[in-house]
């Protein structure tokens, strides 16, 4: 078990919801943290609420301005002299169908959820060769586990951080990287009030499974054991996760079982 206190560890999407409330738990166990999202004064918010602020910088980025990564990959390392963790955490949701979703609708979730994390994790995958050591904690969901309507374009871009963190880790345990896949399932954060809709726009709501879910601190807790646990990839979350093991062994009762639940809702 490797210890994170005292730690430096850059977050993304740390304005809100999880990353905030990670920021907030790492910050007490006296790690350093680089935070990281677009909006500047949410950030500087988040940064003044830790207990610690001295042990906080504030790094803005769009993950979607792929190939400014590598300057922010720099300017992050120059920050506390390393980066020793990159939770990968920035994320936004869907709530359409389908039919009703448009193609952009798509490419914006493609080019947040997975392309986004890809661009900052091999931007900063050469130092972490280099030292010999490093861990990337990404925050996938169980919809990338599994399928659940109304999250298409969400669960694709999901389940495909899953495939390539599984390779990264294949391909670099051999230079002492870690690779921990942490899959929620209800949060209460405003992931849903935030998802896109079929013509892009913010839903503006929110939903009763995110309202009904872990708190932001119990589930940062829990998911900060995983890092320091050096686990493959985590479930967290209520009954949720049962759909898991339904998927694995009875992936017939799974489709039943989802679609009953979302017809009640
Ligand atoms: N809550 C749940 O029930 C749940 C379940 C499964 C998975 N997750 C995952 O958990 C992660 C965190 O979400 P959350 O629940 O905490 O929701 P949230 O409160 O909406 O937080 C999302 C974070 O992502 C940042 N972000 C969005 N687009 C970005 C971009 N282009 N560049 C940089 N940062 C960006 C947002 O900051 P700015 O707006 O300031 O950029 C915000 O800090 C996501 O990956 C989500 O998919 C959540």
């Amino acid at each position: 078990m490797a210890s994170l206190n005292n730690k430096t560890v850059w977050i993304t999407g740390a304005s809100s919801g999880i990353g905030e409330a990670l920021s907030y738990e790492l910050n007490k166990k006296g790690c350093k943290l680089i935070l990281s999202s677009r909006t500047t004064k949410a950030l500087e918010k988040v940064k003044n609420n830790c207990e610690r602020p001295s042990n906080v910088s504030i790094l803005p980025l769009d993950i979607t301005e792929y190939y400014e990564m590598p300057a922010k990959v720099k300017k992050a390392i120059t920050a506390f002299g390393s980066v020793d963790v990159l939770i990968n955490n920035a994320g936004i949701s869907q709530r359409s169908f389908i039919v009703d979703t448009d193609f952009e609708v798509y490419k914006q979730l493609v080019d947040i959820n997975y392309l986004g994390t890809v661009a900052l994790t091999k931007a900063i995958l050469p130092y972490f060769i280099e030292r010999q050591k490093g861990h990337f904690a990404t925050v996938t969901s169980l919809m990338g586990k599994f399928g659940s309507p109304v999250r298409s374009g969400y669960c694709g871009s999901k389940h495909a951080l899953h495939g390539f963190f599984d390779v990264l880790r294949m391909e670099h345990e051999k230079d002492h990287i870690l690779v921990t896949l942490v899959a929620p399932g209800f949060v209460q954060t405003n992931i849903a009030k935030n998802a896109l809709v079929g013509d892009g726009s913010a839903r503006g709501h929110e939903d009763t499974d995110n309202a009904n879910g872990l708190t932001t601190v119990d589930f940062s807790k829990k998911m900060i054991k995983a890092i320091e646990k050096e686990k493959y990839e985590v479930y967290m979350g209520g009954k949720e996760i049962l759909g898991i093991y339904l998927k694995r062994f009875f992936p017939k009762l799974l489709h039943k079982v989802v679609l009953q639940n979302a017809a009640k809702k």
